[in-house]
């Protein structure tokens, strides 16, 4: 069972796996009780709130300044944990490359930007079928091929018997996240999600045999993958 000592969250549920530990709350509080250089590898998928409404009201890109202390705190932690070999994968979409790329580059250091090629998508204006990828390389990292990846499918373009079934609105295949874990660990790393919604990061850190840390602060997402998990080492 492989355990951090020093948890002491009083607001946070959480449940420990042979492979790993989920956490129910939220990560800037949880990541704080982790120790120093202690993570392999961060793959994250945080919320694309651009394009949402509030008030009924279209948000634009500068609403997203009010969440920047937020991701300064938050980067600053993943510079922490992370060790020195550690790759970092943060995704984003078109509308919020722009806020993240400077303050990603400042704290942790940008070395690439990855895109996903995703062969379908939903937009009216030329529809938008990538995602984007910012991306750290850790010291010693060598990884080949190309920027840019195009063979897995999303879940909207009916991946959805091929890689589990769709239990999340925003639920990444588990052949992508696996994809970047084993590009840039080996066996036994230690993969942090921060924002692990249904888990995808944690089934796919178990299909490779890397252990996982993942937080994630909707308790129906945080059972939801508890559950994806409890399938995943029953099969
Ligand atoms: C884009 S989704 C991740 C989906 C995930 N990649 C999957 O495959 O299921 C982002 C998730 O971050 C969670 N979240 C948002 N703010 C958070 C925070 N401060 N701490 C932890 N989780 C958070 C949301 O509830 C949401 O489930």
């Amino acid at each position: 069972m492989y355990r951090y000592p020093s948890y002491n969250l009083s607001t946070t549920d959480l449940r420990e796996f042979p492979g790993g530990t989920l956490f129910n709350g939220d990560c800037l509080d949880v990541i704080k009780t982790l120790p120093a250089a202690s993570v392999d590898c961060i793959i994250t998928d945080p919320p694309y709130f651009l394009g949402m409404t509030h008030n009924g009201q279209k948000g634009n890109f500068r609403d997203l300044s009010i969440c920047r202390p937020f991701y300064r705190d938050l980067f600053h932690e993943y510079r922490r944990v992370a060790k020195p070999e550690a790759c970092i994968y943060f995704f984003c979409d078109w509308r919020g490359y722009a806020f993240y790329y400077p303050l990603f580059d400042e704290i942790l250091k940008a070395h690439n930007m990855l895109v996903w090629d995703k062969l379908s998508g939903p937009g009216n204006h030329y529809a938008f079928i990538h995602e984007l990828v910012l991306f750290h390389a850790g010291k010693g990292a060598n990884i080949g091929g190309t920027n840019i990846i195009s063979d897995i499918k999303s879940f909207t373009s009916g991946a959805k018997t091929t890689d589990g079934a769709k239990v999340h609105p925003t639920q990444k295949p588990v052949a992508l996240i696996q994809k970047f874990i084993e590009d840039a660990t080996e066996p036994g790393a230690v993969i942090l999600d921060t924002f692990g919604g249904s888990g995808s990061t944690a089934v796919a850190a178990v299909r490779s045999g890397r252990r996982f840390i993942l937080m994630e602060q909707d308790e129906g997402y945080y059972h939801t993958a508890c559950k994806r998990l409890e399938d995943e080492y029953r099969e």
